[in-house]
């Protein structure tokens, strides 16, 4: 999902600009005035940084490209430099419009800026880049709106530029960090595939049917689901398992971190997919205070939005992000593949908790085995 609206943005810049460009060609006998000109100029300018800044982008996250920021020297000074010498030529351009040839060279010029602009940003920073993309194409819409003159083109691409822009503020927020860290900082991981210290540890591993005989006995149980989930796609064998605990009494709910997952509303848009009665989903300011009464804080395929180290280790990409205070229940149940750390790259030492039980495996086999089990077939 986050990839498609990666290059549906793409998509929507890429025709604002050839429509700009169409409508220059168009409209090149009939002289048009200087404002149009100059909306031609951003609208070329903004839609062609959203196309190719949106194909980085879905390279990234589909895993054709390397998540890790790809950084160089002088990097913000050429990005810089780029959109000096692009804006020089808009004005030659508009001063002078016979010289279409200027307007080919800001697309060569917008295009490099999209790619440079993205390449050091890190996977993990992506769903933000994509808000931020998306914004622009909004932008590009509604300046391609004044060229051709097209009130519902200005008033929508208006809409989503502002739209992108307060979803962008919201998560960068929601991350504790400024838009200036996520764009420049270059924050992140190819994806967490890296043990992220050397240092050998110890972790008990844990069965389907370990995790039944602890969530059967317990009252209440707090799911807390993450990318992993969406990878799995577990969301559904993971609905009926709710469902299981429910009928046997266990008073189930789900913590929903604001950046859980790979774009805004990721949790919310799977597990409405699954059925999840909506009023079982709580925002984390809801529920945090609720994991010391609660017995099971039970994981899926989360990791960066729990891990402890936000709090507390200053050094890390995930200082000052607010995490759910899992590490606050009863009993701590995890399920993931592995103890590869998540986006940000960050070790997390509820892995290695006594209360923690990991439950290592795709989570979607995992769920279904302690559905099994449940069922009382496993
Ligand atoms: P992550 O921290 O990336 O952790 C996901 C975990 O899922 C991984 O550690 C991985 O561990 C596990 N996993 C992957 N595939 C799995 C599978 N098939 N079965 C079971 N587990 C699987 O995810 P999160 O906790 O949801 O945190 C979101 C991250 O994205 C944060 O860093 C956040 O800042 C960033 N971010 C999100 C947004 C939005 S809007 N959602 C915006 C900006 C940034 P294994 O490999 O060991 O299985």
């Amino acid at each position: 999902m986050p990839q498609m609206v990666a290059i549906f943005n793409g998509f929507g810049g890429g025709a604002s600009a050839l429509v700009a460009c169409a409508e220059y060609f168009r409209m090149q006998e009939l002289a048009a005035p200087i404002n149009v000109l100059g909306t031609m100029v951003l609208s070329v300018l903004i839609g062609t940084v959203t196309f190719t800044g949106s194909l980085i982008a879905f390279g990234k996250l589909q895993g054709i490209m390397r998540g890790a920021p790809i950084t160089f020297k002088f990097q913000n000074f050429a990005n810089g430099l780029l959109i000096a010498v692009a804006l020089a030529l808009g004005v030659v351009f508009v001063l002078d419009p016979t010289l279409w040839v200027m307007l080919l060279l800001i697309v060569a010029l917008a295009a490099i800026l999209g790619v440079l602009s993205v390449i050091p940003i890190g996977g993990a920073d992506m769903p933000v880049v994509i808000s931020l993309l998306n914004s622009y194409s909004g932008l590009a819409a509604a300046a391609t709106g004044f060229v051709i003159s097209n009130n519902v083109l200005i008033i929508s691409g208006a809409l989503v530029g502002a739209s992108g822009l307060i979803l962008t503020n919201i998560m960068c927020g929601a991350m504790n960090r400024s838009l200036a860290n996520v764009l420049f900082g270059a924050v992140g991981t190819d994806g967490g595939m890296i043990a992220a210290d050397g240092e050998e540890k110890s972790v008990t591993q844990y069965t389907a049917e370990d995790a039944v005989m602890m969530l059967d006995n317990a009252e209440s149980v707090i799911i807390v689901p993450g990318y992993g989930l969406a990878v799995a796609q577990a969301q559904h064998i993971l609905q009926e398992m709710a469902e299981m605990l429910q009928d046997r009494g266990v008073n189930v709910r789900y913590a929903i971190h604001p950046v859980a997952g790979r774009m805004p509303g990721h949790m919310n848009v799977l597990l409405a997919e699954a059925s999840v009665p909506y009023d079982l989903l709580f925002e984390m300011d809801a529920i945090n205070d609720d994991f010391q009464n609660t017995d099971v804080a039970l994981v899926i395929g989360a990791n960066d939005v729990i891990n402890p180290a936000a709090r507390y280790k200053k050094e890390s990409a995930l200082y000052g992000m607010p995490i759910l205070n899992v590490d606050q229940a009863g009993t701590v149940m995890i399920i993931k593949r592995s103890l590869s750390p998540g986006f940000a790259g960050e070790d997390n030492e509820l892995f290695y908790a006594e209360k923690t039980m990991m439950l290592f495996g795709d989570a979607k086999k995992v769920v279904t085995d302690i559905v099994q089990v449940l069922k009382g077939g496993g």
